[in-house]
Order: structure tokens, then C-alpha cells, then sequence
């Protein structure tokens, strides 16, 4: 299927004895910890695969978001080092990983690529360590700077190995270690990003009826997938402060906390969704609250909110409650269906979860239907909240869960993943 979008694959290399740069997406830690190491698993396959051909792997990340938008200046410290990435998948794999120490830097990032690395590309070669991890790659002045510190970042990188491998789905953004180094060097898919993207053909080719799942904490950046969403699929169903700005701006309710902003997009969306006459599916039951906290003593937490009357002032809203899963319109939508797509936390985390709990177990009732998961919240807080409901899903064929948010909203919003920079750069390559 690929082969014809001229995106050279992993399989079809020739790596013996050549060192194979690979980027993965591994933005699983924060603060130091890994929350949930299911991206890093998802490229264990290609790693090995890359291993097995006789190559020598030079692995390399983004994590988190070092630089500071307004200043540039880079943060370099362990809250987004990649040590305990590598630390997991040395004991995971019972490998030796090294990562160079890399000392020129100003406030603006690492200058670059130094030649310490040198004598770890040796011991690589000579097979006396497995892997060579580099430094965040946001940890670089030229990862995402200038367009000239990008290209000489990305012409260093591509001077540490023999051929690129991208296995970073997640990682739409075009940065020197997702585009820049495909300029420079024989390119080619690795494993995951094949799986994504046939997976992504699942949603844009659906079994019908297909219905989706969006909740988010704003509006802005998931509203241009919702546009497409609602033309594309059979049926849309909102949650979190998207769904709260929508009643807002379609019944006139006032809920505390939300953003202008958020009712100017919700406004337009409303009047664009009343073109699609029982498409979207309004959940009956929210859960208004005084407090952010959730359950405590002495506060009210009031559910059952049903079809209030227009202009009624609300408290926050933090949740749709279990009882709209529960009405006849919603189960027939959610047993229909044959496709499903998820990128949804109803709630307000981590104290308000029972939205959630109701719609996964009701998703996962309909055994029949293609389960797609999106979105790292979605399957971090799927894993927390039903935690053997998570372990059957990461095994079963009726489910895929994405290791890409952001990428997969991106490429269902422009109908095809052929637009993401990092694909375009490899079918360039
Ligand atoms: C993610 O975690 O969403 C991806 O790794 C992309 O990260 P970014 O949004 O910071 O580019
Ligand atoms: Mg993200």
C-alpha cells in the first residue's frame, strides 16, 4: 500500500554493516519519569528488525518542550533528558546505550554535534555497545531554529550515519531530526510509522456507520479535525470544555472558565454543525461542580443536568455523567457502529472520570466495531482508569491505539497523512 506513495520502507533496506540513524518518538517522560512507555515499546520492532539486518543504531527524540517560545532560550536539564528513556529500554532489552556528553552550549541550545561522538560511533562499529542514544533533540539550537541552524544541524546529523530511518509518527512537526535529515540521506519508514499510517487509512476508509469521539481541554487545536469530522463521519460526539463551549454557544448556558476565545470558535462551529441535522450527538448528562477537586466533604457536586433551560448559569463543568451513556439514541449510536475513533478525555483529570469509564466500556461492549485510539491523554488515562480493559486493547485486533495525537488530528483534518512534512520529506528522500 505505501509502495505507491513512493515512501521507501524499512523491510527494503540494505543495512548490514551500515549505521542507521533512527528517529523515534519518545516524548513519554515527564519531569524525569516515563508515565507510559507504550510509544517506546511501539518501535521495539524496528529496532530489533534494524539489529537483526546487522546495522548500528544511533537513536534520537524530542522530549518535551525545552525552549522557551518568546525568548528561544533552551532549558537543558533532566526534567527532559532522554537518560531515563534509555535507562528503560537498557533494562527492558538487556542492551548497553550510550549518550554522549555534548558541553558547547549557550543559552540558546547545544551549538551542535560535537566529535566526542566519535569514539562512541566507534564502539558502536566495533560492536562493543548496542546503540548510541544522541542528547533531546530539542536540546539543539538548530533542531528548530533559524532555517540555516536547521540545515546545519540536519547536514550533522545526516554526517553520523549511512542511512535515516523515521519512526517517529507522533513527531509531525518539521524540525532538523524529522525533515531536515531526509534532504541528506537514503530515507525510509521504519515499522510504526507504516502501522500508523495504514491504520489511518482505516479512518479515512471506514467500515460505517463510523462515529467519533473528541473531547479536549481548548478548542483551538482540535477544531479543524472536528470541521472534517463532521463531514466525514457518520456520527460526532464532544466532550470536555469543546462540548461545555458548544452548549454555551448553541443553548446560551454560561459555564464558568470558558475562554472567548473558545465561544468564537464554538460559535462558528454551532452554526456550521445545525448544517448537519443529527450528525452530532449531544451527551444529555454533565456534571457541574463548585470545585475542581472532586468528591470532598462539604462541597456539592451535582449531577444529572438534563436539556436546561436556555441562559441558566452554571458552575464548572467537569465531566459528562455514566447516565448519558446510558439513553436509548446514544447506545444505538455506539452498538452500531463499525468504526469507532476515540481522542477524547471527558473529564477533568484526574478527579472527574466517570465520562470516560462509561464511554470506553461502552465502546468496548460493541465487540464488532474497529476501535482507533488517539492522543497520548486518551490512552495514558484509558491505561489509569481501566487498566484491563488497556492490556486487552494494546493485544486485540479490533483495536489500534496511535502513538501520534496531534499527527493523527492533523492527518484526519486534511484527509490524508501525505501532507505531514515528515512523510512529504521521505517520499522526497
Ligand atoms: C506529542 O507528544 O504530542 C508528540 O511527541 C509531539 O510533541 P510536540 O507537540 O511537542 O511537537
Ligand atoms: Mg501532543
Amino acid at each position: 500500500m505505501l509502495k505507491t506513495h513512493d515512501i521507501k520502507l524499512i523491510q527494503d533496506a540494505d543495512l548490514r554493516g551500515k549505521t542507521v540513524l533512527v528517529r523515534v518518538d519518545h516524548n513519554v517522560v515527564k519531569k524525569g519519569i516515563i508515565h507510559d512507555p507504550y510509544r517506546i515499546d511501539a518501535t521495539i520492532g524496528t529496532l530489533y528488525h534494524i539489529n537483526a539486518k546487522g546495522g548500528k543504531i544511533i537513536l534520537m527524540s524530542h522530549v518535551g518542550r525545552p525552549r522557551n517560545k518568546k525568548t528561544g532560550d533552551i532549558d537543558i536539564s533532566f526534567e527532559t533528558s532522554v537518560q531515563p528513556i534509555v535507562d528503560y529500554l537498557q533494562s527492558k532489552l538487556h542492551i548497553t546505550i550510550k549518550v554522549p556528553d555534548f558541553y558547547q552550549h549557550e543559552k540558546k541550545g547545544f551549538l551542535g554535534i560535537e566529535t566526542s561522538i566519535n569514539h562512541l560511533i566507534r564502539e558502536l562499529k566495533e560492536d562493543k555497545i548496542n546503540a548510541v542514544y544522541l542528547p533531546n533533540t530539542r536540546w539543539f539550537m538548530g533542531e528548530e531554529g533559524s532555517e540555516i541552524e536547521m540545515d546545519r544541524f540536519a547536514h550533522q546529523l545526516a554526517g553520523l550515519a549511512d542511512i535515516y530511518v523515521n519512526d517517529a509518527f507522533g513527531s509531525w512537526q518539521a524540525h532538523a531530526s524529522t525533515v531536515g535529515v531526509a534532504k541528506y540521506l537514503p530515507s525510509y519508514a521504519g515499522y510504526l510509522m507504516q502501522k500508523e499510517i495504514a491504520n489511518l487509512e482505516r479512518i479515512y476508509n471506514p467500515q460505517n456507520p463510523f462515529v467519533a469521539v473528541v473531547a479536549g481541554s481548548k478548542f483551538d487545536t482540535k477544531i479543524d479535525s472536528l470541521y472534517t469530522l463532521l463531514k466525514e463521519a457518520d456520527y460526532l460526539i464532544l466532550g470536555g470544555v469543546i462540548y461545555n463551549a458548544y452548549l454555551c454557544a448553541k443553548y446560551g448556558f454560561k459555564i464558568k472558565g470558558i475562554s472567548e476565545e473558545d465561544m468564537q470558535h464554538a460559535k462558528k462551529f454551532v452554526k456550521y454543525a445545525s448544517g448537519f441535522k443529527g450528525k452530532l450527538i449531544e451527551l444529555p448528562y454533565i456534571v457541574e461542580s463548585d470545585t475542581l477537586d472532586g468528591k470532598l466533604e462539604g462541597k456539592h457536586r451535582i449531577h444529572n443536568i438534563y436539556k436546561l433551560p436556555s441562559g441558566h448559569e452554571l458552575n464548572y463543568v467537569l465531566d459528562v455523567a455514566a447516565e448519558s451513556f446510558e439513553e436509548q439514541d446514544v447506545l444505538h449510536v455506539f452498538n452500531s457502529a463499525k468504526t469507532i475513533f476515540v481522542n477524547a478525555v471527558m473529564g477533568f483529570t484526574p478527579h472527574f472520570n466517570e465520562g470516560t469509564i462509561a464511554l470506553d466500556q461502552l465502546i468496548d461492549d460493541n465487540r464488532e466495531a474497529i476501535k482507533l485510539y488517539g492522543g497520548g491523554d486518551t490512552m495514558q488515562e484509558l491505561k489509569r482508569l481501566l487498566p484491563g480493559l488497556y492490556i486487552v486493547a494494546l493485544d486485540s485486533p479490533k483495536y489500534y491505539i496511535f502513538t501520534g495525537g496531534g499527527a493523527v488530528l492533523k492527518a484526519i483534518q486534511e484527509k490524508t497523512f501525505m501532507g505531514l512534512e515528515p512523510v512529504k520529506a521521505l517520499r522526497k528522500s
